[in-house]
């Protein structure tokens, strides 16, 4: 579907956005696994979050939505069913890298797909650390989905240092450690989002500047209730629109803001970003409160190596940011862009050069400067919800009406995307 984004004037207002999307599946995940009844408020309704309930659905979960809320009936240690048929996680790759160290550690078989875009995404770096635990996994010849799981007696544990920095990784073998009685450590260089261990209560420790995460079956989770904070990646389409919008100001409602994801918010007030935090506190472990952004000019920084995995969501529409800033924007070390739903380097390449911008790509990242030559374009998103959006964003605010193709992968992380943006403009 092409969708027309018309040019705003300004931005007002208040918004409460959906659920957490990385917090959304975990709750899912854990009330999934834990015996009785969880209750789950302000779930992010979305494609992504219905890849992993349909999945949990399969392996026995019972999950209803009454009213606002869902109420799931997980299934207790060592109880889920064998599934009928294949397990689909979409296009989400994280229901299938979470999942997998879940499917890894059942005494049945299991074969997990994706659509187009998830199957064409490393599964390698999810299977070899499984494989080191024991695990019987047979990925594609290119590494990727289908991935069939066979069924094992008992895993053993590991210490795992992340070759890469992935919080999907860390989760996949902190969920298969989950079923054992002795401990599995994984050791991370460069810190990921910790949601998982957070909620799962790991024990952590730093050694050497490393983070030393400890799971075992002490940590299988209860049945609980989730109150889910508004996510904050989505939040970043809203905050950056505002900034860069003349006479604006936006109240974007209970955000998360944990600290593995506000690297963002970081980087936009050392560039110069108007934005205040309002009744910060803290529900069941995570960190959220209001975010104030008003109007700013922006001035072009340099992005530490360290801080890619905090923003790597982030970078499409920080590099809009960019793009209105002072100076030219660069983005490098920041590889792991080319794994995501689209490759990501390449979608923003793209449309930048479809502006008539001068564009540099690099292996890990790339750089924009010059002028805007051409108006006239029609973007591509790739089916990448974030790609979607971040040209959303640019288009409303340069151009009288621009499109965008296949706009409806917006609804992997935020089906009312539209609906929010006319809620707050003029
Ligand atoms: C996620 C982790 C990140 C992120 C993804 C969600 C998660 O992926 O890009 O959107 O919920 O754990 P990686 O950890 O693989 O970089």
């Amino acid at each position: 579907m092409i969708q027309k984004i018309k040019k705003i004037n300004s931005v007002k207002g208040e918004l409460k956005l959906p659920g957490d999307k990385s917090i959304s599946h975990r709750s899912v995940f854990f009330s999934s696994l834990a015996e009785g009844k969880s209750k789950i408020t302000n779930l992010l309704k979305s494609a992504d979050i219905k890849s992993s309930i349909n999945c949990f659905k399969q392996l026995g979960a019972e999950i209803e939505k009454v009213g606002d809320d869902y109420f799931v009936n997980g299934k207790g240690f060592g109880n889920f069913t064998e599934p009928n048929g294949n397990l689909d996680a979409g296009n989400s790759g994280t229901t299938a890298r979470l999942i997998s160290g879940i499917l890894a550690a059942q005494k049945f078989n299991s074969i997990l797909v994706g659509d187009e875009s998830l199957s064409n995404r490393p599964m390698k770096r999810i299977a070899d650390p499984l494989k080191l635990m024991g695990a019987n996994i047979q990925l594609s010849a290119s590494g990727t989905l289908p991935a069939e799981f066979y069924a094992v007696n008992k895993l053993i544990p590991v210490e795992y240092t992340l070759p890469i920095a992935s919080a999907q990784v860390k989760s996949a073998v902190l969920l298969a450690g989950l079923h054992l009685e002795d401990e599995t450590k994984v050791i991370e260089n460069i810190q990921t989002r910790d949601h998982t261990e957070r909620m799962l209560g790991c024990s952590i420790a730093y050694e050497n500047g490393k983070k030393i995460i400890s799971v075992s079956k002490a940590n299988y989770p209860n049945a609980a209730e989730y109150v889910i904070p508004s996510d904050i990646s989505t939040a970043s389409f809203f905050i950056v629109l505002t900034l860069l919008a003349k006479d604006s100001e936006l109240v974007l409602k209970d955000v998360s803001l944990n600290h593995t994801r506000t690297g963002i918010l970081d980087i936009l007030k050392r560039m110069g970003a108007g934005i205040v935090f309002e009744n910060v506190r803290n529900i069941a472990g995570e960190d959220l409160g209001d975010i104030v952004v008003k109007s700013s000019s922006l001035n072009n920084i340099e992005i530490e190596k360290e801080l890619i995995p905090n923003i790597i969501d982030e970078i499409p529409i920080l590099s809009v940011a960019g793009l209105f800033a002072n100076g030219y924007f660069v983005i490098e070390n920041a590889e792991e862009l080319r794994f995501k739903e689209s490759d990501r380097i390449k979608s923003l390449c793209h449309n930048y050069k479809l502006l008539g911008l001068n564009v540099d790509e690099f292996e890990d990242g790339f750089r924009i400067s010059g002028e805007i030559k051409n108006e006239n374009v029609i973007f591509e998103s790739f089916g990448d919800h974030r790609i979607a959006m971040a040209f959303a964003v640019l288009s409303s605010l340069l151009f009288e009406e621009t499109e965008i193709k296949d706009f409806e992968c917006v609804s992997i992380s935020n089906p009312e995307f539209l609906k929010q943006l006319r809620s707050i403009t003029e």
